[in-house]
């Protein structure tokens, strides 16, 4: 199994570019769904994840398949079954988005529930009283949902919990119901902007996404559409924050600074030189970094996809820091591992209160989850002497070629196995 080894200690200097975004890639090619003929989506990352979703709608009767180095081609012309079997679901629990685009597409859906993980319980009953609004029956039949409608139509609705994927899955099914929706307490996130301007090139009426307030006029059909996916704000991140636990100097380019603004501000408060244009981000540490409070928060709040990193980050700034997770109940996996490695780390409840230590030592740790392994790699480049991550298929989920980066920019840094 492969592993990812780290000889720590060296500054991070220099450019890279930012991969597209996972998170939105998703649910654009589950939005493909909706959409008679071809959809093409380019700056599409190589990423397990988004191999099991083109695994996922072939299974459907897709034709889905990659037609360039960052290029997906979709036809969803051809789908054939309303059908997301366990065995593909349980691999990625954003396969769950297909559920809303199904049912709107054939007035039935029967999608595997995702269960929970490593992060938390994660349920989706806010999905499901998303598509009871517009009028689906909802029924939970040995480990799946199944969802039957005659017709959807519109309707008013507001979320509980501010959820990402919810928001689109219902916005997904809104599009082809028969009237107006307006959704209360949507997720305000980038991803769920970017879902609408799809939605919007498909043939669809949905305005206020990036608001809690989101309004979706139906329409009779959708069209396959083509988009350029925007750069990821989670690895954007990641990669800043390697800047700053090296005491480094990394410009990151391809990104839409505009989606990082509660990142960039962390990192300024960290009191590292941050700087940003359009389409790009600096991150440069010329003195010393202050201990923080971080809580992570539904967006425009602190991302909980950087919580780990942040930490790491704050487990070698000198002082006392405070990092509180608010979205997922379960989401400190990575502490014990940090731990490990010298942090001086105590949890209690949903926070872990930190002691920043003058130098973390290197060892071999265990990668629970995705965003776990990006705080590892972290702590790994600022230890001294080799860290050794093992189960970095988490990593292979959301970072393309993360060593590779890192790499460029100067840290000691390979796969093996
Ligand atoms: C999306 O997950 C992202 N995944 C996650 O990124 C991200 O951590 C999360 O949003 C929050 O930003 C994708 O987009 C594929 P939520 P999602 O529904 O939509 C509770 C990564 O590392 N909730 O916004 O599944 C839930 O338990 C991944 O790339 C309910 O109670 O997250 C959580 O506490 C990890 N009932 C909170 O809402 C529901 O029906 C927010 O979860 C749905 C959610």
């Amino acid at each position: 199994m492969d592993r990812i080894v780290i000889r720590g200690e060296a500054r991070l200097e220099g450019e890279v570019q930012v991969s597209g975004s996972k998170n939105s890639a998703l649910a654009l090619m589950a939005a493909s769904i909706l959409g008679q003929g071809e959809t093409r989506l380019r700056n599409v990352p190589r990423l397990r994840d988004v191999e099991a979703m083109l695994e996922l709608l072939r299974a459907l009767g897709a034709k889905a398949d990659w037609s360039g180095a960052h290029q997906v081609c979709i036809d969803g012309s051809t789908i054939s079954s309303a059908e997301a079997p366990y065995d593909l679901v349980r691999k990625m629990r954003a396969s769950f988005m297909v559920l809303g685009p199904l049912l709107a597409r054939f007035g039935t859906a029967r999608v595997s529930e995702p269960g929970g993980c490593a992060i938390g319980v994660r349920p989706i009953d806010q999905h499901l009283k998303g598509l009871e609004a517009l009028g689906a029956k909802i029924r939970l039949d040995h480990g799946y949902v199944e969802v039957s409608t005659t017709e959807l139509r519109g309707g008013r609705f507001a979320f509980d919990v501010s959820t990402v994927n919810g928001t689109q899955n219902v916005m997904m099914a809104a599009s082809l119901a028969d009237g107006e929706t307006i959704i209360e307490n949507a997720a305000q996130e980038p991803e769920v902007v970017e879902l609408a301007e799809f939605l919007g090139r498909m043939g669809a009426d949905v305005s206020g996404a990036g608001s809690d307030r989101i309004r979706i006029r139906g329409v009779a059909s959708l069209r396959g559409a083509a988009h350029q996916v925007s750069g990821d704000r989670i690895e954007a991140g990641t990669l800043l924050a390697a800047a700053a636990i090296t005491r480094g100097d990394v410009t990151i380019r391809q990104i839409d600074s505009s989606t990082l603004e509660s990142t960039l501000d962390k990192l300024r408060e960290l009191g590292a030189v941050v700087e940003a244009g359009p389409d790009w981000a600096r991150l440069k540490v010329d003195g010393p970094l202050q201990p923080l409070q971080v809580v992570t928060a539904p967006f425009p709040g602190y991302p909980t996809d950087m919580q780990a990193q942040i930490m790491a980050v704050l487990a070698t700034v000198e002082g006392s820091s405070v990092v509180t997770e608010r979205v997922f109940e379960n989401r400190f996996m990575h502490v014990p591992e940090f731990q490990r490695m010298g942090a001086d780390i105590t949890l209690s409840g949903r926070a872990a209160h930190l002691r920043g230590v003058d130098r973390l030592m290197g060892a071999p740790v265990m990668a629970t989850d995705l965003r776990a392994s990006a705080g590892l790699i972290l702590a790994g480049l600022a230890a001294r002497g080799d860290t050794i991550v093992n189960r970095v298929y988490h990593i292979d989920r959301g970072y393309e070629r993360i060593e590779e980066k890192l790499r460029s920019l100067g840290a000691e840094i390979r796969r093996e196995g």
